[in-house]
């Protein structure tokens, strides 16, 4: 049976959370001079929500899910960062991954001095079944599942995701960086039902908001509340929070936004197949291309020549390249300096 307290770290269980000025008056005033700040008024003057409650009321929305379900962070990273640091005891625990997958969890993995098992995918880029990966589950900590994965571009179903989390005592992390590209359903269907479920969701890649640094951890409230005690107290400033909240006021904004990328997705994979040079396309439901070259070290550094920068993952995927969508304009750049590259 799954049971948050046990595998929660023994000093966050202990500690006792930091107050903020803004955590323990939070009604109207006229006056405020609790938080030692500068009182001449601008944008900025005043620190922020430490809770975010008006974009989490709107997340909360958008997500059908309570706002006591939802923690907002500095980029998914951190709360990859705080789930570590919450859930996982240094030199016990462990996290399982599955490779090729995002980089971070690695590395935060090594900055909290976790164990990484690493449970290859298949040659089809899916997780291995239930009976490879069940010795591997005894265990506690944190194990992720990348859907749709970076840098394979396919999505695991919630079927799996539900057998995985049955058989494992810690917590299952669902990344769903690039869901708004997908058809697929969201994981979030799944908290409610699956207690060991954390589902982590970005404004970096559809919402076009990598540089305001805005990611969210989606979770039964038990798990959120852990997480919000070890955050910094102010861990998101006022003009990143404004930014999600507009963005999320411009969804059909960003929804033909997102309609473009899938389009030009299409239309970017059949293009690249064309090249004499282009092994594979592979499907993607996320914004990029992970593509197969006849020598990929090749590709990558003409490219770059040509000023044009992608991810070389031949290390990871012999000989493939990852490829963002960019705008039609840049794509058919692409293309053409491909098509330029092999005569
Ligand atoms: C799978 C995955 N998760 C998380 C992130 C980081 O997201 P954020 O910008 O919200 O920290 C990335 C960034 O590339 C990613 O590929």
């Amino acid at each position: 049976m799954f049971d948050l307290e046990k595998i929660t770290r023994k000093n966050v269980r202990l500690m006792k959370a930091y107050s903020s000025a803004r955590d323990e008056f939070k009604g109207q005033a006229d006056i405020w001079l609790d938080a030692n700040e500068n009182p001449n008024e601008s944008n900025l003057n005043r620190y922020p929500d430490p809770l975010q409650l008006s974009l989490k009321k709107k997340i909360a929305e958008q997500k059908k899910l309570p706002a006591e379900q939802i923690f907002v962070g500095n980029g998914s990273d951190e709360a990859i960062d705080l789930l570590f640091r919450a859930f996982c005891e240094p030199g016990q625990s462990k996290a399982i991954l599955f490779p090729p997958t995002y980089g971070m969890y690695e590395v935060s993995a090594a900055i909290n001095n976790i164990e990484v098992v690493e449970i290859p995918i298949t040659n089809r880029f899916e997780i291995p079944q239930l009976d490879v990966i069940k010795p591997f589950l005894n265990c506690t900590g944190l194990l992720f599942i990348c859907s749709p994965n970076n840098p394979t571009g396919n999505c695991t179903s919630s079927e799996a995701i539900i057998e995985i989390a049955k058989n494992f005592d810690g917590l299952v992390i669902v990344d769903e960086a690039y869901v708004d590209f997908s058809n697929a359903e969201s994981a979030t269907a799944l908290i409610e039902t699956t207690p060991n479920l954390v589902v982590l969701q970005t404004f970096s890649k559809a919402y076009g908001l990598a540089g305001a640094r805005v990611g969210m951890a989606l979770a039964n409230a038990e798990i959120i509340s852990v997480l919000n005690k070890i955050k910094p107290p102010y861990n998101m400033n006022t003009l990143s929070i404004s930014a999600a909240s507009e963005a999320l006021e411009n969804q059909s904004v960003i929804n033909s936004q997102i309609q473009t990328i899938q389009s030009e997705r299409e239309r970017m994979k059949a293009e690249l197949f064309e090249l004499n040079n282009v092994v594979q396309v592979y499907p993607s439901e996320a914004n990029f291309l992970l593509t197969e070259f006849t020598d990929s070290e090749k590709v990558f550094s003409a490219l770059l020549n040509e000023g044009i920068v992608v991810r070389n993952r031949n290390s990871a995927i012999k000989n493939c390249l990852r490829i963002s969508l960019g705008t039609p304009t840049e794509n058919n750049q692409l293309i053409t300096t491909l098509n330029k590259l092999q005569s």
